[in-house]
């Protein structure tokens, strides 16, 4: 809308002035009738230009009403008989999950997959082979199209779903760190309170003590947007404190791709080796050494399992994992 009343505009004001310049050398005008014209002109254009902007913005404003409307109106599916359950020391499956994001485009084909309790699981594959969408589902982000996924003898879709999210811990692929301070990153949306000790403990644990004490203000740190510049591998170190923090009976884990210079690497890998102790964890894997030590591996490819087991098992079985693995780490 801008460039074109702008335009209208210059075409006014160079049509005033033709027709003025014409009028003023006939002398059926004077120069000064036609500059205050010109200025009262200018004084009018103002306002007008505000009008037009007022709609545009009330248009702009009225479209953001409507998302935010739909968002509020969304349902949440909680029943009241949700159950809470511990989910420590029990299994977990997936039985024939399928699922699409939309119609008629099936992303996965039942999956089935089973986590015993201390035990690391990995899921391995190529790009866009549907790791993250077995996250998302077993977080209840989305439900399966069809099949189930459990925890004990209970389908996890009628676990109280506050009490099923504090149970698992997420360690993103980019970690993210908000704009606040060290400790509200670290309390965030946590159950109860803690004192700072407690904090000290869990940044310990996570090799990021040392940088956050040589910080001045210590826990009460900014960081984020407007505070210290964290570097990825101490952004990594802080998410995996705040892991430690909620002690969460199943750790989830989506590697970081972008590989961190190899002293930062080895803290993160340290760290991250103490939190998986005595949980089971699932972790999206694209390192080769987290490949290796798993319990046990999914091979992930275009929405199916093409084989599972150890690392030397599936070198043996599947020829597509060996030659992923050959390809993805040959250096
Ligand atoms: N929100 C979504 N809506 C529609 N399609 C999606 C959505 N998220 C993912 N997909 C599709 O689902 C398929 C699997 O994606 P997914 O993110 O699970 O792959 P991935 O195995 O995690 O890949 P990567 O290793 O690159 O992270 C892809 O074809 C992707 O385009
Ligand atoms: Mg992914």
């Amino acid at each position: 809308m801008q460039p074109i009343s702008n335009m209208l505009m210059m075409i006014l004001v160079i049509g005033i002035l033709t027709y003025g310049a014409i009028r003023v050398m006939q002398g059926s005008l004077t120069m000064g009738a036609l500059i205050s014209f010109l200025m009262y002109l200018f004084q009018l254009m103002g306002p007008v230009i505000m009008v037009s902007q007022f709609f545009n913005e009330l248009a702009k404003t009225s479209g953001s009403t409507e998302r935010i409307r739909e968002m509020l109106n969304e349902p949440i599916e909680e029943s009241a008989d949700d159950q809470k359950v511990d989910v420590a020391g029990k299994e977990l499956q997936l039985q024939n999950v399928s699922f699409s994001y939309e119609k008629d485009k099936q992303i996965l084909h039942n999956i089935n997959v089973v986590a015993k309790p201390n035990m690391v699981v990995a899921f391995a594959g190529p790009s866009g082979g549907g790791k993250s969408t077995i996250f998302s589902l077993i977080e209840r982000f989305y439900k399966p199209t069809s099949g189930k996924i459990t925890i004990g003898n209970e389908n996890i879709d009628d676990v109280d779903l506050t009490n099923w999210r504090h149970q698992i811990g997420l360690v993103g692929q980019n970690s993210a760190v908000m704009p606040g301070t060290i400790r509200e990153n670290l309390i965030y949306g946590l159950d109860h309170e803690v004192n700072d000790d407690e904090l000290w403990r869990v940044l310990k644990m996570a090799y990021a003590d040392k940088f956050v004490k040589e910080s001045e203000d210590g826990l009460g740190t900014q960081i984020g947007e407007r505070g210290v510049k964290l570097s990825d591998g101490q952004r990594q170190r802080i998410a995996i404190a705040r892991a430690f923090l909620r002690d969460p009976k199943i750790l989830m884990l989506d590697e970081a791709t972008a590989s961190l210079d190899s002293e930062s690497e080895a803290m993160v890998q340290k760290a991250l080796t103490s939190l998986m102790k005595n949980r089971m964890t699932l972790v999206i894997a694209h390192r080769l050494s987290t490949i290796v030590d798993a319990d046990r591996i999914y091979f992930i490819d275009h929405g199916t399992v093409s084989g599972s087991g150890t690392h030397e098992e599936l070198v043996k079985s599947t020829s597509l994992y060996a030659e992923y693995v050959h390809n993805q780490f040959k250096k």
